[in-house]
């Protein structure tokens, strides 16, 4: 049908990746931002859990609900039609155990209309993403540095730069792979690395901080717009300083009132 809307499906992201195209991502929380990024032709929206950083201003990923999660996913899917969109689990919404994970899962799909879900994890998560894929689920897996293990980590640093690491990593992949999940992002880790993985994988390998050899790219949208602040790793390419361009406009606004310059003789009734 003439003007019809293509949807992106995970299989579209499976025939770039075997056709060398590489897969753009960028998250997104609500209807404005989500409708710019659909119309400008992105191809997957992730809904992440990051939404408890920029969106609610926590330290850490972990205190964001699933209620909360579902109304920033229903505000996104609302606004796209064309890209794939995918949501985070929360933390504590899936590790306890499969049948949780499952219940989670549907949530997200059914009153958010959500395309897919992503969580985090490697061999730990495996019987989760089984009983997940075979409600008919997409499941989109994370490794590398995964915020929600935070307090594990100790740091938001580099993962996986000794073999040992690597090496899990590399298992872990496959794993999540022959699971079932049909994509999978990988966080801050070598680039050399991310790229092992991708030409490991067959399914679509979405680097964060991952190099250039992976199958798409994911970044925070406020990150990348310039709306964060005293966040600069060396991964992100900021596009925009959308943090210095509102203050301005916020200032001049504020001028323009105690001006009694706004509004003017044009804009009132
Ligand atoms: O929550 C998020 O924004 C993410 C990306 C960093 C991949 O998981």
């Amino acid at each position: 049908m003439a003007g019809e809307i293509k949807r992106v499906t995970t299989h579209t992201l499976q025939w770039m990746k075997q056709h060398g195209e590489k897969i753009s991502m960028l998250t997104a929380y609500d209807f404005s931002m989500a409708r710019i990024l659909d119309d400008a032709g992105i191809d997957v929206i992730l809904v992440g859990d990051s939404a408890s950083n920029v969106m609610a201003g926590h330290e850490t990923t972990l205190p964001i609900t699933l209620d909360q999660m579902i109304y920033h996913a229903q505000s996104v899917i609302r606004a796209c039609q064309r890209c794939l969109v995918i949501v985070d689990l929360p933390f504590g919404s899936y590790q306890g155990n499969s049948k949780e994970a499952l219940i989670s899962a549907i949530r997200i799909m059914k009153e958010a209309g959500a395309h897919g879900i992503k969580l985090e994890g490697g061999e730990e998560v495996c019987e989760s993403i089984k009983r997940i894929t075979g409600a008919g689920v997409p499941v989109m897996g994370h490794l590398g540095l995964t915020p929600q293990s935070i307090y594990k980590f100790g740091t938001y640093t580099v993962r996986a730069t000794d073999e040992e690491e690597a090496e899990i990593l590399l298992h872990n992949a496959s794993l999540l792979q022959a699971a079932g999940c049909f994509a999978l992002v990988l966080e801050k880790i070598p680039a050399k690395l991310g790229g092992d993985v991708a030409a490991q994988l067959k399914i679509p390998v979405i680097g964060i901080g991952a190099g250039g050899h992976v199958d798409g790219q994911v970044l925070v949208m406020h990150d990348m717009l310039g709306i964060t602040k005293n966040f600069s790793p060396r991964f992100l390419r900021r596009y925009m300083n959308l943090y210095e361009d509102i203050t301005e406009a916020t200032k001049k606004y504020i001028k323009d009132i105690k001006d009694k310059d706004f509004p003017n003789e044009q804009e009132q009734y």
